[in-house]
């Protein structure tokens, strides 16, 4: 639990760590090589952690060295992945690609996750099946036949993150050349194409539409540090605009949070934008805004809680609509707990942003979980924030991020 006493200004200087969405991939891939991978600044997040954990029942060694987290899959053996560690993470889906790569089959269970809308996984099949990947679902399991992989043209439906990036690793080493159009064009998707060439692959145009792999054989080791975490940066400079604070952060890159800093000029907020920092002073009386979450480029869905959250502190009425997933306004609830008068129709909310009282409210995902916490520090008076383990899946101890910028946020219990 978190016990927040609201009112305090954010201020201060942050650097922002490597991005969760870009480490899960970067995990489940480096078992396409059987040379070591260290990666640095590797998150103490609990998702980290199970990603971890999957890596070394599939057989690898993982240790804890001076540089950073070292993987060697050298010795990984096995193409099963544990049931119990795959229902606590969405993101095990992501070792299907890679399984079929390196060992040519895989059996996996259907994912957990956050409950954050359908979240299926039928792209990642269709984009699997067109590599030439057989594919049986039978009692909740899912048992892949990759013994025909090869490159193809793949055409996404939708631009699918997560499908984008398993259809990339299987086809790493798949004879010929894959071609992925209607490709997400999510940063960490480029992230993920510049690891993998680190490795010796051969991947372009990650971070565009068409994403090109041409096959290759074997792969090497690798130092690497992933990208910074675009949705960590959003959720500080939405805390620090929602107590009408001042925040720097360093080690970010910029121009992946257009949308973001676009969204917080709109509301009042002051900013400076270099390439790597951002500078947020929310001195003067902020106004009301629209968000309407899109795949990147767009306002991303995983930062729509906590504008919402901001959008509960500013006077006026904001409207808020989320395009990407079903059903991820969860937080509303506890936010009107809060005092909040959100209006909720399908895809669309209303806010009438005004004073926030303290309250007992519950975390029910991820990002829903730092919206809470956003809305606390804004608040007047005590909040207590349950279920705060929700938050640790993305954000290392925010709780002592945000003490240090002069929150008074404390663990408990
Ligand atoms: C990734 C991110 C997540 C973020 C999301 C959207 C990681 C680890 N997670 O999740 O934080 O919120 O991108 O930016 O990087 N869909 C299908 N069929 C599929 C796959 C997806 O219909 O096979 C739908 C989903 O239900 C959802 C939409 O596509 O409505 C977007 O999902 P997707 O881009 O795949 O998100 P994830 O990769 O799960």
């Amino acid at each position: 639990m978190y016990r927040v006493i609201g009112g305090r200004r954010i201020a201060g200087e942050v650097r922002v760590g490597c991005a969760k969405n870009a480490v899960l991939p970067i995990l489940a891939a480096t078992i396409l090589t059987r040379e070591p991978v260290t990666i640095e600044d590797c998150p103490e997040l609990s998702d980290v952690k199970n990603m971890l954990a999957i890596l070394e029942t599939l057989g690898c060694h993982i240790q804890a060295t001076p540089e950073g987290v070292r993987i060697d899959a050298g010795c990984a053996g096995r193409y099963e992945m544990p049931e119990h560690l795959s229902k606590q993470l969405r993101s095990s889906i992501f070792m299907l690609g890679p399984l079929i790569g390196r060992f040519r089959r895989a059996k996996v269970t259907y994912p957990g996750g956050c409950e954050i809308g359908q979240r299926p996984i039928d792209l990642h099949l269709k984009g699997l099946r067109a590599l030439g990947v057989t594919i049986r679902e039978e009692h909740g399991m899912i048992y892949c036949d990759g013994q025909k992989l090869r490159g193809a043209e793949v055409y996404l439906d939708f631009p699918s993150v997560g499908a984008t990036e398993n259809v990339m690793m299987a086809a790493v080493l798949a004879r010929g050349e894959t071609t992925i159009h209607n490709a997400a064009r999510e940063p960490e998707i480029r992230d993920l194409q510049d690891f993998i060439n680190c490795l010796g692959g051969c991947v372009r145009g990650g971070g565009t539409d068409c994403v090109r792999i041409r096959g290759v054989s074997t792969l090497s080791g690798a130092h690497y540090r992933p990208l910074s975490d675009r949705i960590v940066a959003g959720t500080l400079l939405a805390a620090a605009a929602a107590t009408r604070g001042e925040l720097t952060l360093r080690d970010v890159v910029s121009s992946d949070l257009g949308a973001v800093t676009d969204k917080l000029r709109q509301a009042g907020c002051d900013l400076q934008v270099e390439e790597d920092k951002i500078v947020l002073s929310a001195q003067g009386k902020l106004k009301p805004f629209e968000i309407s979450t899109q795949p990147f480029p767009g306002f991303p869905t995983d930062l729509q809680a906590q504008f919402m959250a901001l959008a509960c502190a500013i006077e006026g009425a904001s409207v808020i609509v989320e395009n990407v997933f079903e059903n991820r306004f969860a937080h509303a609830a506890q936010l009107r707990r809060m005092g909040a008068d959100i209006f909720l129709s399908n895809r669309l909310a209303v806010v009438r942003g005004g004073r926030l009282q303290g309250a007992q409210v519950q975390a029910g995902d991820l990002r829903g979980g730092a919206a809470l916490v956003i809305a606390a520090l804004a608040a007047e008076g005590e909040s207590v924030i349950e279920n705060v383990e929700l938050i640790d899946r993305g954000y290392a101890s925010l709780e002592k991020t945000l003490s240090r910028l002069g929150a008074q946020i404390r663990r408990i219990g």
